[in-house]
């Protein structure tokens, strides 16, 4: 069963789908992707924008009714990429940001040059407020493509969650960056892969592409983890 729990379909609240056509042009994708279960995880920025909550459960409601009308077999679950700044966790234990299927899961990103100390102040800080941590799309942060140490220690002493981009996984990196994709993949530092996607041209949904790849570079039972039997558990998502 895959599973896409990062991507931007929910239309006009953030740079994903800008239109309802977007939206449904996406869910296309999805389904071609045999994607089963979507978390429509929109741009969150506490603090600094204000979401458009009621905005984004609608078109959520619609997204959820073209995938019946369709007769496709998706899921479309709420959720949110927050980039993470101080008043994050105060904002989450107030209940203001949209959780990862509504459970104590939360994705959360930061800017590229962010600090190893900065990841770890995060971790500690949301996993305070009873969180489950998923960092999203970690090839991004240059310290932890610098050092896979770190990105062992911060599952280790703060117990995060590691999601990488499927892109990640189908194009090739330069030298440096693909040994350190195979280190985190092969010693089974990512958690799950999901598309970010956020249209149908240059950032596509590539769930499917990317586990026939994980299938070929390792197994199909750690691709079937990585795509979706781990977000399956999480969230307790029906097959
Ligand atoms: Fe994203």
């Amino acid at each position: 069963m895959l599973v896409d729990m990062h991507c931007h379909i929910i239309y006009g609240v953030d740079d994903g789908a800008q239109t309802e056509e977007d939206m449904h042009r996406m869910l296309d994708v999805a389904h071609e992707n045999e994607v089963r279960h979507i978390i429509a995880t929109s741009h969150i920025e506490p603090g600094h924008k204000r979401f458009p909550a009621e905005t984004y459960i609608s078109h959520l409601q619609k997204a959820n009714d073209y995938c019946r009308e369709r007769g496709y077999g998706i899921d479309v679950h709420v959720g949110s990429e927050i980039m993470y700044t101080d008043v994050t966790p105060r904002l989450l234990h107030e209940g203001n940001v949209p959780t990862l299927d509504r459970t104590w899961t939360v994705l959360v990103e930061f800017l590229p040059d962010v600090k190893f100390k900065e990841l770890c102040e995060a971790a500690r800080d949301l996993g305070n407020e009873g969180m489950q941590v998923v960092f999203a799309h970690i090839e991004r942060y240059q310290t932890l493509r610098a050092s896979v140490r770190e990105v062992r220690e911060l599952k280790e002493d703060f117990g995060v969650m590691m999601q990488m981009n499927c892109g990640t996984v189908l194009h090739k990196l330069g030298f440096m960056g693909e040994r350190w994709k195979r280190k985190v993949l092969e010693d089974e530092l990512i958690d799950m892969v999901a598309s970010d996607a956020h249209n149908t041209t240059s950032r596509c949904c590539n769930v499917l592409k990317c586990h026939q790849t994980l299938t070929e570079m390792f197994d199909r039972a750690y691709a079937d983890r990585l795509c979706g039997g781990c977000q399956a558990e999480l969230f307790g998502l029906e097959a």
